[in-house]
């Protein structure tokens, strides 16, 4: 990336940005002793949220957890999301030796997280309170008064005020959130509700809970509330259920496989997932998805996203089913079609004289397969077709109309008015007993005059073009005015060649031939009509990105070196952004270095040629250009080899397209954490970074091995663990790649390139060398330094936590970046 000093910070909130989407978050408890709590706690105690530790995980900067009692796998505390600086007084799950973070499956104060500082306060009289750093009150369990004399954390992970008696006086089962653990009850008047999604905590739209008259249900907390999942139930005493090992009542759940890790959770997408501990994978999977095999991929209200149309879990948006010309709706994100589709027209009720109601064929409103039990709509024969679509017309709030001419054995007619847009499902064929309207807003007549200017004189065209687009502005039509921007654009001289989306659709064959997927898009091969081949990478979620993305084209399309993928050209059309770059015939370094096969025709010097070039490569970026470039990402996928088998580093400059708001683009920078340098904690990034991940590369390429291999026994399951190990005990040969025999043949060099390595992932990054400096060490110019320290992976600021929990808990937490990155 370009990179100015102004721009520091907002890399720093990138930074933070970037780890906190970063999802599964895996990590290491590395001395997993048993909590030194206690799991019970008596009156007129408080407990300051000051105290939190790390727990460390690949988001960062890492969450951290102060518990307050435990007992078994349950912690009862604070638990913080540091990069929101939003605490929760919660009760988590957590397996003890090798865990994920903590599960959270229950919160005091999902909607109005604390800070630093807050305090819970077990009072004399018996009242158990939350209040926030500036001591407002957040929650209280009201128990004031009410004879309690003890508050205890049960081995079900249920939190209880208990009274003289043992009575239960209040019980956190009473009040669940959007997870159930075993042994918890759903009784009638609770219910579950997912958070508004999985980084908001708060409550969001969907609810499950049972009810006399319908057994189980799951809906929309709207009004009226929409219902997507029903499962009758004839009561014979008052409604409740169980999560039992097997089963949540009549819905069947594999048994958990030991010691009960498990827990159910409303998803924030409506789903009820039941996650399991699994020891083999180090981490809590899904073993139930409990409502699918009843309600079909279809039957989930965001199944298709708002106003999407859900055919066997296939998305389209309304008018693509009858191939209307788009007038309507268009999808909300064009790469990801279950986003939903969004009207191209907002419906305003200022000009409801515009509104019409487009009738859809085929096609029925999400819940329509629920219609025998619940009450919606009711077949009251109130009103006929005419007064249903009137109904909606008339009431602004109205989006949909749903007619219910009759349904199974009910006789009568019906008429659903919807404010709230969900998924429609495709129901396949004709269905004379439901009819949908959707309201649309008619696009008011434009000004007819640019146009007749426009016809008027060629030669004030551009004048023209230049006032259209102000106006287009001026009018907030964002839209248009960016597309008379992309047609002023190819008019620019001296930028990469710009292609039109058409020309690269017939340069790959209609993008048949994938070369692989990165963490920007996927790359297909092509060839330009000279017969030149090429590879075109399609980006991403970056349609929105227009002044960020030319300019940043324009930087890489200028840097010109041997060790540098060339960017040839790009195209920026409507929502899409590719980037088409040189062909590199041997495709990427993982593949010969993770492959045994090409590993062993991989000699000696050719690896050594190809760190030699990476290293080159960098040192351009780092520091031969006009402007500074970061790489952020490198990794073998991002070498790339060509016929003789020289490395050119691709992807330079990339970083810097990432949008904040395109959360998937950052999602997809997964894997990347196996090589950031500990400093990505503390947010302190200079181009040393790339010297640490090369660090990281180099020992992949001599050790023949990722840098996280499951397949090796747990002590060397992590490359820089073994090599620390190794190091130590002066047997680093142990860990050359065994598979090219002529890599013992340079047992020695091989061992002086691991001490290059190892300068280069030094944890203080200071100490580690310029690339410049590496391509020195290589060409025998310069020497390694020999004050080495092999905590690879320890940044100071985690290590002091790990050491303050030692002391003060007997837990200790510790980063390994080397834990985190996770098989492709
Ligand atoms: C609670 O009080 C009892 C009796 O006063 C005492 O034995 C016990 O240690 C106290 N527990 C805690 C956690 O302080
Ligand atoms: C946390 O706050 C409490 C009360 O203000 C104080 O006694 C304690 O020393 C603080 N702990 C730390 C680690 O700062
Ligand atoms: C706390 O709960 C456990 C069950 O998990 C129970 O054995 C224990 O007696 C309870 N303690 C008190 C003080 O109620
Ligand atoms: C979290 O979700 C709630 C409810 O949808 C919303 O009101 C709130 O703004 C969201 N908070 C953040 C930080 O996005
Ligand atoms: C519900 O169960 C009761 C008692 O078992 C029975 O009498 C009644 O008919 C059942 N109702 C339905 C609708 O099945
Ligand atoms: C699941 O566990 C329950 C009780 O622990 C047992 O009755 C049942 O047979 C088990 N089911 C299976 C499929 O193992
Ligand atoms: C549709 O209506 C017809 C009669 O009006 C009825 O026979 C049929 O069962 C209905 N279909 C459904 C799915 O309710
Ligand atoms: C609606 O009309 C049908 C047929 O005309 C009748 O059978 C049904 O009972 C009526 N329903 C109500 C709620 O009036
Ligand atoms: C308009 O429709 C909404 C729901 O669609 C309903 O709650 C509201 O009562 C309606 N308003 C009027 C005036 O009918």
């Amino acid at each position: 990336m370009v990179m100015g000093k102004e721009e520091n910070l907002c890399w720093a909130f990138l930074v933070l940005l970037i780890t906190t989407l970063l999802s599964d978050n895996s990590f290491q408890l590395i001395d997993a002793q048993p909590y030194k709590y206690n799991p019970v706690a008596n009156l007129s105690t408080s407990w300051t949220n000051n105290d939190s530790v790390y727990v460390s995980g690949d988001s960062l900067p890492l969450n951290s957890l102060q518990p307050i009692l435990v007992r078994s796998y349950f912690v009862c505390g604070f638990w913080c999301v540091n990069s929101r600086g939003a605490c929760l007084f919660a009760i988590l799950l957590s397996a003890d030796t090798y865990v994920t973070e903590p599960q959270l499956v229950w919160s005091a104060n999902r909607d109005s997280p604390v800070r630093e500082n807050a305090i819970l306060r077990f009072t004399q009289n018996g009242d158990l309170i939350l209040e926030n750093d500036d001591g407002s009150f957040v929650w209280s369990t009201n128990t004031g008064g009410k004879s309690v004399s003890g508050l205890n954390l049960t081995e079900e992970g249920n939190l209880v005020l208990y009274d003289k008696n043992n009575e239960k006086v209040w019980q956190s089962f009473d009040q669940p959130t959007d997870s159930l653990v075993p042994g918890q009850k759903l009784v009638l008047g609770n219910k579950l509700t997912a958070s508004a999604s999985a980084s908001n905590w708060s409550r969001g739209l969907f609810s499950l809970a049972v009810r006399y008259a319908a057994g189980l249900v799951a809906y929309i907390e709207s009004d009226p509330p929409q219902y997507y999942f029903e499962e009758y139930f004839n009561w014979t005493t008052t409604p409740s259920i169980q999560f039992v090992n097997g089963n949540l009542h009549w819905l069947s759940i594999p048994n958990a496989s030991a010691g009960q890790l498990q827990f159910m959770k409303l998803e924030s997408d409506g789903h009820l997932k039941v996650y399991e501990w699994k020891e083999l994978y180090y981490n809590w999977m899904v073993v139930a998805d409990l409502l699918a095999s009843n309600i079909g991929v279809c039957g989930y209200p965001l199944a298709c996203g708002k106003y999407g149309i859900c055919s066997d879990g296939q998305c389209y948006c309304p008018e693509d089913a009858n191939r209307y010309e788009t007038r309507f709706f268009r999808q909300t994100n064009y790469r990801i079609p279950n986003q939903g589709c969004t009207p191209i027209t907002a419906i305003s009720c200022d000009h409801s004289q515009y509104h019409s109601l487009m009738e859809l064929q085929n096609t029925a409103y999400f819940s329509y397969q629920r219609l025998s039990y619940n009450e919606n709509p009711k077949l009251d024969n109130k009103t006929d077709l005419e007064g249903c679509k009137k109904a909606c017309l008339n009431n602004c709030s109205c989006r949909v109309a749903q007619f219910i001419h009759s349904w199974n054995n009910f006789e009568g007619r019906g008429c659903l008015l919807i404010s709230e847009v969900f998924s429609l499902v495709d129901t396949g064929r004709n269905n004379e007993n439901i009819s949908v309207f959707l309201k649309v807003q008619n696009p008011q007549k434009k000004s007819r005059r640019v146009t007749i200017i426009l016809g008027s004189s060629l030669g004030a065209f551009f004048g023209v073009f230049l006032m259209a687009a102000l106006c287009f502005f001026l009018y907030g039509r964002e839209k248009e005015a960016k597309e008379l921007y992309e047609i002023y654009l190819d008019q620019v001289p001296g930028m990469a060649v710009r292609f039109s989306y058409e020309d690269l659709t017939t340069m790959t064959n209609d993008f048949s031939t994938k070369l692989g997927e990165g963490g920007f898009g996927s790359v297909f091969e092509g060839m330009l009509r000279n017969g030149t081949q090429i590879a075109v990478k399609r980006l991403h979620g970056l349609g929105q990105v227009e002044k960020p993305f030319l300019s940043e084209v324009e930087t890489i399309g200028g840097i010109h070196h041997v060790n540098l993928v060339r960017l040839i050209g790009f195209c920026a059309e409507r929502t899409f952004r590719l980037l088409v770059y040189e062909y590199m015939s041997n495709g990427s370094l993982d593949k010969w270095i993770f492959d045994r096969h090409k590993r062993a025709s991989l000699g000696w010097q050719s690896r050594r040629k190809i760190i030699l070039d990476i290293a080159k490569g960098l040192a351009y970026l780092h520091e031969d250009c006009s402007h500074k470039i970061f790489h952020l990402d490198i990794k073998p996928q991002n070498i790339l080899l060509d016929d003789n088998l020289n490395a050119r580093i691709s992807d330079f400059g990339l970083s810097k397209l990432i949008d904040k708001d395109q959360s998937q683009v950052i999602t997809a920078l997964r894997g990347t954490p196996g090589y950031m340098a500990p400093e990505w904690l503390t947010l302190n990034i200079t181009e040393k970074v790339d010297v640490y991940s090369f660090g990281v590369v180099v020992l992949e390429i001599l050790c023949g091995r990722k840098n996280l291999d499951r397949s090796q026994p747990e002590e060397d399951m992590h490359l820089l663990s073994l090599l620390k190990r190794k190091a130590e005990e002066g047997r680093l040969e142990d860990i050359i790649d065994e598979d090219n025999d002529e890599m013992r043949l340079h047992e020695a060099e091989v061992i002086k390139m691991m001490r290059v390595a190892m300068w280069c992932l030094q944890s203080d990054f200071p100490r580690r060398p310029s690339m410049s400096a590496v391509a020195k060490v290589l060409e025998g110019l310069l020497d390694v330094e020999t004050n080495l320290d092999y905590n690879f992976t320890t940044p100071r600021r985690i290590a002091d936590a790990a050491h303050k929990e030692d002391d003060a808990l007997g837990v200790a937490t510790q980063l390994l970046p080397s834990a985190l990155s996770g098989p492709r």
